[in-house]
């Protein structure tokens, strides 16, 4: 019996992303099952019924999916973050996770410039705004986003700082970004911060009204990362209070409207999660995705498992 691989996207990948997976599929002599654009988790429940492996984008595999998925070994997340899938049911399960790190990367990072630009030419407004050149850009959390950041902020002739404990000084250092020892000082220190968190208990609520309110008048925030790394009231706090304040998520807060409606000429929301929304990071998120599922089944290769 053929493999059966379902590709679950509620935000479907562009139709040449779809072509290629589904030539690799064909090519691997599997059956693949396409779930777009549904609006229903009870749609996913039931569309894993009997598959053997699963792509996914940000749609939630929870331990209800996971129960009902009988045959399911592997579910593949195409982009980075893989907070939506309960890693814990899946491992449980015996079902191996993994992600597609840095397929998305550059359409993530091309957004971050989309979002800056917006804000300082005052949502092209007509209003006289300012020049990202020669500011100071902090990048929190300097993982493959990050990296891209820094190279097309380069062009924009921006100084460029990072914080992440995670990662070398060195390698920091010889990509010509300041390494910046506190989180408080990269938001002290820069006119622009963009965050590129991964989503964990950790990092839920960590940029918060202490850390922002550390920012210099007419800073701005741009989170391309996980609405939850910002902490909501603290948000409403730092508008209301920091009149100098600018705001642009591509992960909107739920308080979204009120924002847009008190401070609409200092925030700008995509109206959907867009930032790997584009036809290069879907082909090469969802070619990655189904090889990964080949060479797991060929040859029990693990390599961007995410939940060892
Ligand atoms: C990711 O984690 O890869 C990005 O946030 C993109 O997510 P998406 O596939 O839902 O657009």
């Amino acid at each position: 019996m053929s493999k059966k691989v379902l590709v679950a996207t509620s935000k479907p990948f562009a139709k040449e992303a779809v072509d290629s997976i589904s030539m690799l599929a064909k090519e691997a002599g599997y059956q693949l099952v396409l779930l777009e654009s549904y609006t229903q988790q009870q749609d996913l429940v039931n569309a894993v019924a009997d598959v053997d492996a699963m792509i996914i984008r940000s749609d939630d595999v929870t331990a209800e999916v996971l129960a009902n998925a009988k045959n399911l070994k592997i579910v593949v997340r195409a982009g980075a973050g893989y907070d939506n899938i309960d890693l814990k049911a899946a491992r449980e399960k015996g079902v191996v996770a993994m992600n597609t790190p840095g397929q998305n990367s550059n359409a993530v990072a091309e957004v971050v410039f989309g979002l800056m630009l917006h804000l300082a030419r005052r949502g092209y407004s007509g209003k006289s705004g300012t020049e990202l050149k020669g500011k100071k850009l902090g990048i929190h959390a300097y993982g493959n986003v990050g990296v891209m950041v820094n190279k097309i902020a380069k062009g924009f002739d921006m100084e460029v700082f990072a914080y992440d404990p995670f990662v070398a000084k060195e390698k920091m250092t010889a990509d010509g970004v300041t390494p910046v020892d506190a989180m408080a000082k990269l938001y002290e220190t820069c006119d622009y911060v963009s965050i590129h968190l991964p989503k964990m208990k950790e990092t839920i609520g960590l940029v918060n009204f202490d850390l922002m309110s550390k920012m210099k008048k007419g800073a701005a925030i741009i989170n391309t990362a996980r609405e939850e790394v910002v902490d909501e009231p603290s948000l409403l706090e730092m508008f209301g209070q920091r009149k100098d304040f600018f705001y642009a998520a591509d992960v909107a807060p739920k308080c979204k409207d009120e924002i847009a409606a008190k401070y609409g000429d200092r925030s700008f929301f995509t109206a959907k999660k867009m930032g790997a929304q584009t036809e290069e990071a879907n082909i090469n998120a969802g070619i990655a995705a189904i090889k990964q599922i080949i060479n797991f089944f060929r040859t029990g290769d693990t390599t961007f498992q995410v939940n060892k």
